[in-house]
């Protein structure tokens, strides 16, 4: 893989014909390593935001060893990662997925209903019905606060129902854990704070011992439409919230970060194909990686790389339409760039790790990427004081 200090010497160099993903596997080790200093558990990452070996390789690295898995595929290709452990955390899975998985060795799985957990049963243990090598998450409902994407309203289980489930589970299960998801891109502590007292009443009112709670995912990234808490305010939430917890000591914690451990290490190179006043035609777009900013209002971080500007040239707001014939096709932004950006000029569009490369098809022939490593530092980062200490310099100086 090509690897080049930044965008702009990339495009100095040469002028790609293709959309390039630009990662920056060092940004994505660097994230692992402040999840591992200040969470105290295993840190499983959700698969499912970026699967490049890149960053895999990275995140390993780091020493990620638990991954958040979702579907059969994921799990055949997670599972040839050395000492890999798997989470299988989709609350409902295919017969033959869980077979398939039990079969690769996968032992913890989720669940939100009396059903899920017969047919976790039926396809895991012999005919005495135990689950007697499992790890069970019940995954509970909590409401989403302050979150771009709430997952709320597709899984989860709450109040008497959700008692019984635990208790049915912890008959059966070698170990009991409760799970949740607050949402990805939570910008707020509060939803980790309420999430956890949910679960607080949960566990008294079943009287059940927990061996493992797994706080999720839904850490966020930084945006130019979204300015997070700081990460630490996540943690600090999280500790205290476990503290109230009627729960063993040595409770196992985990969480399923994806979007804070990979946003920053990738981003989107495209050039701009056509200029029609503050809209640009560019050369990937809503069926490829920007399928956020088209549907649900992310507004990515960018910045003109094909050519300098001075600091104080005038800047303006711009759409972007992609390079499909259809009008879909559209991230209204704004994109913040120089006026003078004129057809050819090549924009880096930043932070799109997560649940960018994973979305994009190749709808009306469109969907082939070059790829390349870049040395440089995210346009935005939840790390500032660890990508101001890589730079030898203080966070002041990094911001100016
Ligand atoms: C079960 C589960 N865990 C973890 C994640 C990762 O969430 P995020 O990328 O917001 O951290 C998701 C995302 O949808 C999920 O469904």
């Amino acid at each position: 893989m090509e690897r080049y200090r930044s965008a702009a010497a990339l495009i100095a160099a040469r002028r790609p014909d293709k959309p390039v993903l630009a990662l920056r596997p060092h940004a994505a080790g660097r994230a692992a390593r402040w999840f591992a200093r200040n969470f105290e558990g295993d840190i499983a990452y959700a698969y499912k935001a970026n699967s490049s070996v890149f960053l895999i390789g990275a995140l390993y690295g780091a020493g990620i060893r638990h991954f958040d898995v979702a579907s059969l595929p994921e799990i055949e290709d997670a599972a040839t990662i050395p000492d890999a452990e798997l989470h299988f955390m989709h609350p409902v899975k295919a017969r033959s997925a869980i077979r398939r998985a039990y079969q690769l060795g996968v032992r913890s799985f989720s669940l939100d209903s009396e059903d899920e957990l017969q047919k976790i049963i039926d396809e895991t243990s012999g005919p005495d019905g135990s689950a007697r090598d499992l790890q069970l998450y019940v995954r509970v409902a909590v409401p989403a606060i302050n979150s771009l994407i709430p997952l709320e309203h597709k899984f989860g289980i709450a109040g008497e129902p959700a008692t019984r489930l635990l208790v049915k589970t912890r008959q059966v299960a070698a170990e009991l854990g409760i799970t949740f998801h607050v949402g990805s891109q939570t910008t707020t502590p509060d939803a980790y704070v309420h999430a956890l007292k949910a679960v607080r009443e949960l566990i008294v009112h079943a009287g059940v011992v927990l061996d493992r709670l797994d706080v999720g995912g839904g850490f966020p990234s930084r945006y130019a439409n979204s300015e997070p808490a700081p990460m630490d305010a996540f943690m600090k939430a999280i500790r205290e919230g476990i503290e109230q917890l009627p729960v063993r000591e040595d409770v196992r914690l985990m969480c399923e970060p994806g979007r804070s451990l990979v946003s920053e290490a990738e981003s989107l190179i495209v050039r701009v194909d056509a200029r029609r006043g503050r809209h640009l035609y560019i050369n990937d777009g809503a069926y490829g990686t920007l399928f956020d900013a088209a549907h649900l209002g992310f507004v990515y971080p960018s910045r003109l790389v094909s050519r300098a500007v001075d600091a104080d040239a005038s800047m303006s707001a711009f759409e972007l339409w992609g390079p499909t014939c259809d009008s879909i096709d559209h991230m209204p932004g704004p994109f913040l760039l120089p006026a003078c950006i004129a057809e050819g000029d090549y924009i880096e569009i930043g932070n799109v790790g997560a649940y960018g490369r994973a979305l994009a098809g190749h709808f009306n022939g469109y969907g082939t990427y070059e790829e390349v490593i870049l040395l440089d530092e995210p346009q935005m980062t939840m790390y500032e004081a660890e990508v101001a200490q890589a730079a030898g310099g203080s966070v002041h100086k990094l911001r100016q």
